[in-house]
């Protein structure tokens, strides 16, 4: 295994390929707004996703389906007001690129003018393909994602592991193929056999980054509300939880309901 860590000013997403190339692995995490997004760059994250899962963090909706463009380019300009040092990838929302290439086109330059954002990502494969190219012919970095696509979730009907069978994993193959062709500089892959997201990481030179993929693939991607354990209900296997936030800030807001009840806060020195 490979330690290979060069270091990049800006993260762009020609490093990303170039990470894949050296063996460096990929970090990338979800931020919908200035505040996490300042601590992740801070801390060094190579990638920022502003992912459409902010329709289920912040506005509490079942899917990620509700989320609408105005609402992505809100939480994107805020994230990329604090970064200095990450690639921004911002989620093109449901109902914003299907069906429509002129749509889609419209859409990711909305992203990219109005929030600041440095590329775009799409769910799907072949069935999107005109959308992804038509989009790459106007400059704007494009990151795939295969495999469990929450935006058609009622497609699925259920979030388990995708392309169990060969006739998917044939598909999504090709699929991973197919975006590197169009011109995609990554994908993420996301809940699938660890097996298979190795075959397609080594199948490709653009980098794949996982989600419940395994650590075959070139990077990792995980939703920060529940890496960090502020999300209590969601407990997949692939999820590691490196704080329990959930409890830390309850305790905390005790504290304080407490305080304020018994009067002990503010005290002498917390006033003017
Ligand atoms: O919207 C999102 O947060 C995502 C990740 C789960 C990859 O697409």
């Amino acid at each position: 295994m490979s330690t290979a860590k060069k270091s990049y000013k800006r993260i762009t997403t020609k490093s990303l390929v170039e990470m894949k190339a050296n063996g460096e692995k990929i970090s990338m995490l979800t931020a919908y707004d200035y505040t996490m997004a300042k601590i992740l760059d801070t801390a060094g994250i190579d990638v920022i996703l502003v992912g459409d899962s902010a329709s289920n963090v912040m506005a509490g909706h079942e899917t990620t389906l509700p989320i609408t463009l105005n609402e992505m380019i809100y939480h994107a300009s805020s994230v990329v007001r604090a970064i200095e040092h990450c690639l921004v990838v911002v989620d093109l929302p449901f109902g914003t690129y299907q069906g429509n290439s002129k749509n889609a086109l419209d859409s990711a330059i909305r992203i990219m003018k109005e929030s600041g954002g440095h590329a775009v990502k799409l769910e799907g494969g072949g069935e999107i393909a005109e959308s992804i190219s038509r989009i790459l012919t106007a400059g704007i970095p494009v990151m795939g994602h295969l495999g469990l696509t929450p935006q058609s979730i009622y497609k699925f009907g259920t979030y388990t592991v995708r392309a169990k069978e060969e006739e998917e994993a044939n598909k999504l193959i090709e699929d991973a193929k197919l975006l590197e062709q169009l011109g995609c500089f990554g994908l993420v892959l996301e809940k699938v056999p660890a097996k298979l997201a190795e075959k397609v990481a080594k199948s490709i030179s653009i980098p794949v980054i996982g989600i419940g993929a395994g650590g075959g693939v070139d990077g990792q991607v995980l939703v920060t509300h529940d890496m960090l354990g502020m999300t209590h209900e969601f407990n997949p296997r692939f999820l590691r939880r490196y704080l329990d936030l959930h409890t830390e800030m309850t305790n905390a807001f005790k504290g304080y309901i407490s305080d304020v009840k018994s009067q002990d806060f503010p005290s002498e020195k917390e006033q003017y």
